[in-house]
């Protein structure tokens, strides 16, 4: 008896974590399997091929069951529980076809533990977000984006104080989002790291409060009908990566001068009232890698420290009124500048086609359209990345042709060739089979 206990104890131990991975529902607490259970029979789980999400693998949310061999709710697809308490921490239904209305008494807002909520690209059929979702205090990431929610964002999102991923990301229109007070919604949430509020309409300006936000990393605001001054201080927050704030047409602001060690990878610009120079210290920003300020209101000159921004690989500056375009045009073939992938340069009044182009090897997109380009797309241009070059819009200048035209499109892989209303006559080089070629040659 003495001597076998031990060697009882030592079985029972080396059964125990096998026994415990076929008698999982220890592990899941019931009320909580109840209130998934609920959650998810409140709405219709639509065919894969309805909701749009064929390529995807979507959850099978469907194949939650309360007997036979699958209650562990622990185990059950996008749910996840701490290994200790047995509590639901993380849910995420993400792409599950789910369809239909969130309600106040919803039972998800019985999963007090959840730290991560995940419910995007669902249809919640335009229901509002019930404000009880401030209940679930100890959230850390929540992301409702793209599940046609409507109404106003509730204001108990305010008392999320550990969230440090927040997205809403939503469609522009009547039946979207909206909030009143971005400041008040915001300004407590010191923990974030991303607030992605693309397309919720917001109609203000932008509270200088959220330059308090030092954690931020994205900051995401882009189409939300913001006017106003931009607060430059939101620039310089220590870990501030990426800045996306295109399309707001009555966003006015300038650029700082920026320090060196800025972490800033991507600024997006595009389509807001943005005006005065370019600094020169934006040579500074050594880790940036996106700069787009389309469609803004930028002069002067674009500075030569451009050049010193090894990482950078899209730069657009169409459409600005730039005064001084040298460092696009008087560029050696020495001179070390970044290489693009995305090139823009439309409607900049360009004379001739730019000699940054010549040192360019990797260029997958170049836009030139609605310049002052005249006479023959010069021969050099057809070794300008010649493996890479996929779509060339050229549209729209006073072009008369191809200089030592060549038989067959000079690059192999393009696939998009736009280089109609110009003064083109002559032959047409013949594309290769799959090209989309937009052109008038006479
Ligand atoms: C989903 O819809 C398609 C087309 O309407 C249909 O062929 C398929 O049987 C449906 N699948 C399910 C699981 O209902
Ligand atoms: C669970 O039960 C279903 C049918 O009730 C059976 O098809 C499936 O193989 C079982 N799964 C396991 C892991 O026992
Ligand atoms: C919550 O999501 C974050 C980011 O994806 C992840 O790092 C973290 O592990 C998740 N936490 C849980 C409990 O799933
Ligand atoms: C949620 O699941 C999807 C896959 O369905 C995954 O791509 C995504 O990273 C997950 N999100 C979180 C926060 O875990
Ligand atoms: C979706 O909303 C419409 C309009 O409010 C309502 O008539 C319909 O019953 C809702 N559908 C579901 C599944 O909740
Ligand atoms: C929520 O309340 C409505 C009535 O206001 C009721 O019809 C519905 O069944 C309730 N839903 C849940 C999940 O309790
Ligand atoms: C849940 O949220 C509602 C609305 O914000 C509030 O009235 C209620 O007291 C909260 N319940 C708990 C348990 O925190
Ligand atoms: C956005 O909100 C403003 C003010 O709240 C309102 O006037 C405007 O109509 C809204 N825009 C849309 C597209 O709903
Ligand atoms: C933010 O927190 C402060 C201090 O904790 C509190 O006094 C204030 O009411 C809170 N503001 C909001 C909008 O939650
Ligand atoms: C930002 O924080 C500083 C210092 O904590 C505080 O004095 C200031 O009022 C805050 N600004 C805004 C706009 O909330
Ligand atoms: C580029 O960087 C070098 C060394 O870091 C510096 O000497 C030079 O002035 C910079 N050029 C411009 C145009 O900023
Ligand atoms: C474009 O350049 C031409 C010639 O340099 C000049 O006459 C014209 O005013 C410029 N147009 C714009 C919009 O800057």
């Amino acid at each position: 008896m003495h001597l076998l206990f031990p060697l009882i104890a030592c079985l029972l131990l080396s059964l125990l974590p096998h026994s415990l991975s076929y008698n999982l529902p220890l592990l899941c607490h019931q009320e909580e399997r109840v209130a998934l259970m609920h959650f998810k029979d409140s709405f219709i789980i639509q065919n894969y091929s309805v909701c749009g999400l064929s390529t995807d693998y979507p959850k099978e949310v469907a194949s939650w069951r309360v007997e036979g061999n699958n209650t562990n709710c622990c185990a059950w697809d996008g749910v996840e529980c701490n290994q200790d308490t047995g509590h639901v921490i993380a849910l995420n239904l993400s792409r599950s076809c789910l369809y239909g209305s969130i309600t106040s008494n919803s039972s998800l807002f019985r999963l007090l533990h959840l730290q991560n909520l995940t419910l995007a690209n669902n249809d919640f059929n335009h229901s509002q977000i019930p404000s009880e979702i401030g209940n679930l205090s100890s959230l850390t990431h929540l992301d409702l984006s793209y599940s046609q929610f409507s109404g106003q964002i509730p204001s108990a999102i305010q008392y999320l104080s550990k969230l440090s991923f927040l997205s809403l990301y939503s469609y522009y229109d009547n039946y979207g989002l909206y909030t009143k007070n971005l400041a008040s919604l915001v300004q407590n949430l010191t923990n974030l790291e991303t607030l992605d509020f693309f397309g919720i309409n917001i109609s203000s300006t932008v509270p200088e409060s959220l330059a308090n936000l030092s954690s931020l990393k994205l900051l995401a605001l882009s189409n939300c009908s913001l006017y106003g001054q931009f607060p430059t201080r939101i620039f310089h927050l220590p870990h501030l990566q990426k800045l996306d704030v295109w399309s707001n047409e009555d966003l006015t602001g300038h650029l700082p001068e920026f320090h060196t060690n800025s972490p800033l990878k991507y600024l997006y610009l595009d389509g807001t009232n943005f005006s005065g120079n370019l600094p020169a210290s934006i040579g500074n920003l050594n880790s940036l890698t996106s700069f787009t300020i389309y469609n803004c209101n930028f002069s002067g000159t674009i500075p030569n420290s451009f050049s010193n921004l090894t990482q950078l690989t899209t730069l657009d500056l169409s459409a600005n009124p730039f005064n001084d375009l040298s460092w696009l045009t008087r560029v050696s073939s020495n001179d070390i500048l970044p290489q693009f992938g995305f090139l823009g340069l439309a409607h900049l009044n360009l004379t001739k086609l730019p000699d940054i182009l010549r040192n360019q090897s990797k260029l997958e997109y170049l836009d030139l359209e609605g310049n002052n380009l005249q006479g023959l797309i010069p021969k050099w241009m057809h070794n300008v990345s010649k493996e890479s070059l996929q779509n060339f819009y050229i549209s729209n200048n006073f072009l008369t042709g191809i200089e030592n035209s060549p038989t067959i499109i000079s690059w192999p892989n393009l696939k998009y060739f736009a280089v109609d209303d110009n003064m083109m006559h002559g032959s047409l080089p013949i594309p290769p089979f799959t090209i989309y070629l937009q052109y008038e040659f006479t």
